[in-house]
């Protein structure tokens, strides 16, 4: 067992990811912090240390509460269809949550009444009026970035909130000439209301300590320290109704914004998961005050992007310490993704949502990438495409996979044994010693270190191999014991090196371990596997390909045109016959890719020159897809129009000889003119998740 570096009871840590906002879809930028945060925690694991990775939904805020409204359903529908898909993406992408949670939820309502109670009581709540831009028709108070206008200085157009894009000036939004509420195009008003403070400055001193205390990296601790040296301001916690959010205890129509409850959320999501262990008669993990008491001897690890420190290292640390709770132990910050040494962009296809990356390649990879990408500071971090498939395909098809295949298939040939003797103990001995170093990488987060020692051993290890030739060894007669001793080094170096890469490729390892027949773990130093069965060896990973990568891009520019996360094409459906056996078993995460959606059947026709086939035009909830199906023996079209149905929703466009068809709808039958269209029972919406 790990130890804690200052006292002797064994490490238990809580980590935490920033909590994913509600109103859109996981993209790569996001799965650097969801990456970066799971290979640790798997890390800590696999070390034997007992570790809990908790996350959740930032379901709250103005943002939300208007793309509910856009989409035509309510707040809380909005909220449990985005969940939905991010679980799924995180899920494909093996992020192993101990929990995943929404912000939206009992725990957190109660974890937030609680801590706002004692901030009052504690003398840190203030109470003013203050005034602000209103939208008088939708009658809604404005945040900067829901004002336009032209700028007052240089006059261009279109310029949100409180700077200019074009000039950088500076400005309060009412100061825009011609300013417009980008909600409802309104001309916004002045207002008064009453806000609730956070009284920040009072912790000005703590907060200096604190931030010098070790739990920042220390150029994340120099941009707090200028931050305290130009004084901090009282921070305001409310927004009034309407608002998608929790109203303040005893205060009608005011409810805490967004930021308040959301990392309240993170004691909320473990509350969540300790609360249904005990109820499942697990007594392990006790309860929530176990992590977070002020005495408490657990660490607390959050994982953020530089963007939003000031939440994390200043107003959190208040928070907690004005509520007589545990600070955080480290607030680890990570960089920004830029792709192909610019920021991510909807235009060059290089905003890739998490889904459009999975339509196209394998989840390890990136994995990989990043890890090998990834240090201990905040530097950002770039994806650039052509180095992406050079180095996967070098790195993990060509120096470690390669050991396995290049030395398996002679000991499986022998009877699938391993030798007794360690052929190169020198060699060995290197592969057991980089061990440590190795974990040391891991535990700060100096993820590219560790992946260049491991690259380094798979060289050593393909060196040894290139040396020995086991492949004209197999044919020397007499060599037999000699053979099986090479490569018995060369699998046992591959078992060291699947060891150390096993955080960050859980589903490869998991495929080697099949091979294997063991499950590997790093609790002592690797040991040397001797007169044991191996399993046969199957390819474990393919190459990247350049045009599977081309083809990701490419459809980041369609769902841009088709102003969609994910668009669809359609096939005719397939006539069934009745009586064909059910298909093999999938798992959950491979049913969970089949986005099915509720669509209206806003339209349907004729296609001149086809007779199979009808036009439909369907409605998404405010997306309009245009879906050829093969029904026109079973169906008119003026009985379809109006009828709701499920469509196949991210299923690749298909050119027809008719035009593109976005989307398949779903129907059962034998064909001809036995075909049913699949229709929701009533109450069911367009644009709904069919789950
Ligand atoms: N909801 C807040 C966090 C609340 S935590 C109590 C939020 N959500 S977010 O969806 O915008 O971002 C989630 C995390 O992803 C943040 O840590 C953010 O820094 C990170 N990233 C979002 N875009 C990113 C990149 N392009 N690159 C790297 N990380 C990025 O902020
Ligand atoms: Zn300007």
């Amino acid at each position: 067992m790990t130890q804690s570096p200052n006292n002797t009871s064994p490490r238990k840590i809580l980590v935490t990811s920033a909590l994913p906002y509600a109103n859109g879809s996981i993209h790569l930028g996001h799965l650097v912090e969801y990456i970066q945060t799971d290979i640790w925690v798997r890390f800590q694991k696999m070390r034997g240390v007992d570790c809990t990775y908790v996350c959740a939904d930032d379901a709250h805020g103005t943002a939300i509460m208007l793309k509910a409204e856009q989409l035509g359903h309510s707040a809380e529908q909005q909220i449990a269809n985005v969940k939905a898909e991010h679980e799924a993406d995180f899920a494909a992408f093996n992020i192993g949550f101990d929990n995943y949670h929404s912000t939206h939820s009992d725990e957190n309502r109660e974890l937030s009444s609680m801590i706002y109670g004692r901030l009052k009581a504690n003398g840190h709540i203030a109470t003013r009026a203050i005034t602000q831009a209103y939208d008088p028709e939708k009658q809604l108070f404005l945040a900067d970035r829901y004002i336009k206008g032209t700028c007052p200085k240089c006059k261009t157009e279109d310029q949100y909130g409180d700077n200019c894009e074009k000039c950088g000036a500076t400005y309060s939004p009412m100061d825009l000439i011609n300013p417009k509420s980008a909600i409802s195009g309104a001309t916004p008003v002045a207002k008064d209301s009453e806000h609730f403070f956070f009284t920040l400055p009072a912790f000005s001193d703590f907060l200096k300590t604190w931030t010098r205390a070790g739990h920042l990296q220390d150029e994340v601790a120099n941009k707090m320290a200028e931050w305290l040296d130009a004084g901090l301001q009282e921070w305001d916690i409310s927004r009034d109704a309407p608002y998608f959010g929790f109203e303040i205890p005893g205060e009608p129509g005011k409810y805490f914004y967004v930021w308040l409850d959301a990392p309240i959320g993170y004691i909320a999501s473990l509350k969540n998961l300790l609360d249904r262990k005990r109820a499942e008669g697990e007594e392990q993990g006790g309860d929530w005050e176990e992590y977070w008491k002020p005495d408490s001897t657990a660490e607390v690890y959050h994982f953020i992007g530089k963007d939003i420190v000031n939440f994390h290292a200043l107003f959190w640390p208040a928070m907690l310490h004005s509520a007589n709770l545990r600070t955080p132990s480290k607030i680890c910050v990570h960089g920004f993704l830029t792709v192909n040494g610019t920021k991510m962009s909807k235009s060059r296809g290089t905003f890739i949502n998490a889904r459009t990356y999975l339509d196209h390649l394998n989840p390890e990879y990136l994995r990989y990438y990043f890890a090998a990408k990834l240090t201990s500071n905040v530097d950002d971090i770039d994806l650039n495409l052509e180095d992406f498939i050079q180095r996967v395909n070098s790195d993990l098809v060509g120096k470690v996979v390669n050991i396995a295949s290049r030395t398996a298939k002679f000991i499986n040939n022998a009877g699938g044994v391993l030798a007794n003797e360690i052929a190169d103990k020198a060699l060995w001995q290197q592969f057991i010693d980089a061990g440590e170093t190795i974990a040391n990488y891991y535990e700060s987060r100096d993820y590219s270190k560790a992946m260049r020692e491991i690259m380094a051993l798979a060289d050593a290890a393909n060196e040894y191999i290139a040396t020995q030739e086991p492949w004209k060894l197999a044919k020397q007669p007499g060599a037999e014991a000699q053979t099986q001793a090479v490569c018995a080094l060369g699998i046992n170096m591959f078992r060291a090196l699947l060891t150390y890469l096993k955080p960050v490729l859980p589903a490869l390892t998991q495929d080697a371990e099949q091979f294997l027949g063991e499950t590997l773990n790093w609790k002592a130093p690797i040991s040397f596997r001797s007169d044991e069965k191996i399993n046969e060896f199957k390819p474990l990973l393919t190459r990247v390909e350049k045009d599977k990568v081309d083809a990701m891009i490419e459809a980041g520019k369609e769902s841009l045109a088709a102003a969609a996360p994910a668009k669809a094409s359609t096939k005719a459906p397939a006539a069934e016959k009745s009586g064909e056996p059910i298909a093999a078993e999938i798992e959950f995460d491979d049913f969970a890719k089949v986005d099915l959606r509720i669509a209206l059947i806003a339209n349907a026709e004729h296609v001149e020159g086809s007779d199979k086939l009808l036009r439909l035009t369907l409605d998404l909830d405010g997306e309009t897809r245009n879906v050829f199906s093969g029904i026109k023996s079973a169906y008119k079209p003026e009985d379809l129009v109006g009828k709701l149905t499920v469509v196949v929703a991210n299923l690749k466009p298909r050119k027809m000889k008719f035009g593109m068809s976005e989307g398949m709808v779903l129907a059962a039958g034998p064909g001809g003119n036995e075909l049913y269209l699949l229709e929701p029972h009533n109450g069911a919406k367009p644009g709904q998740r069919v789950m």
